[in-house]
């Protein structure tokens, strides 16, 4: 589901980068994946910070970054320098439908991404499907008590149906094969996790 004016202004205020600098700082003691990889995605790409963050950490062999909305790609241009995203293909598509062969990516990136989709179980099954066999998926996450208050219900859009909670991601991570390695979370509010294909 693509954002409303009020999530737009959020994600793209001056100050989210700096939250995704330091969650990937944590990423990178967590994810053990070290650098010059073969293949890594960011879903939800939004404006690029992510990629640029990912691209710095790990220096993969092919950097994608993709986005439900083809503005946000757009914005991701116009974000980044041209020296900043060489290197990083973005293109417009849906977490539900990767195209990628199975396990064929040795980590995904997904900031703030899952929540959004109405069916997120299955955009978590797409995301194992494409990992390869001890692949990464590294993640930050929100609950709806956060996103679905009484007051950010009425300004944020969110999937109404089908939310999930704390415990409702971790067994929708095991039953697709994904192995929770690590996590930091308010388990009423949100969580940044790193997990393993199993
Ligand atoms: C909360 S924003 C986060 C953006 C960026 N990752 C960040 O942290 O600043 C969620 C992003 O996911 C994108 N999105 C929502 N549903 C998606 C889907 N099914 N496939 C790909 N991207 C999606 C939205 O367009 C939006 O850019």
């Amino acid at each position: 589901m693509k954002l409303n004016w009020a999530e737009r202004w959020a994600v793209n205020n001056p100050l989210r980068p700096l939250q995704q600098r330091l969650e990937m700082g944590w990423f990178e003691k967590r994810a053990g994946l070290g650098t010059g990889k073969e293949c890594i995605l960011e879903v939800g790409c939004g404006r690029g910070a992510g990629a640029r963050l990912i691209q710095r950490a790990f220096a993969p062999r092919h950097l994608q970054a993709m986005d439900l909305d083809m503005d946000m790609i757009l914005r991701a241009k116009r974000y980044l320098s041209p020296e900043a995203r060489k290197g990083i293909a973005f293109y417009v598509g849906d977490v539900s439908r990767l195209p990628y062969r199975d396990g064929q990516l040795d980590a995904l990136f997904g900031f703030g991404v899952l929540h959004h989709i109405p069916d997120w179980q299955g955009g978590l099954a797409e995301i194992a499907r494409v990992l390869k066999t001890g692949g990464i998926y590294a993640f930050e996450e929100l609950y709806p008590s956060l996103y679905q208050n009484v007051l950010t219900r009425r300004i944020l859009l969110h999937p109404a149906e089908n939310r999930f909670r704390s415990g409702d991601l971790r067994q929708a991570l095991a039953a697709v094969g994904l192995e929770l390695r690590d996590s930091i979370e308010n388990r009423k509010i949100a969580i940044l996790g790193v997990a393993v294909k199993r």
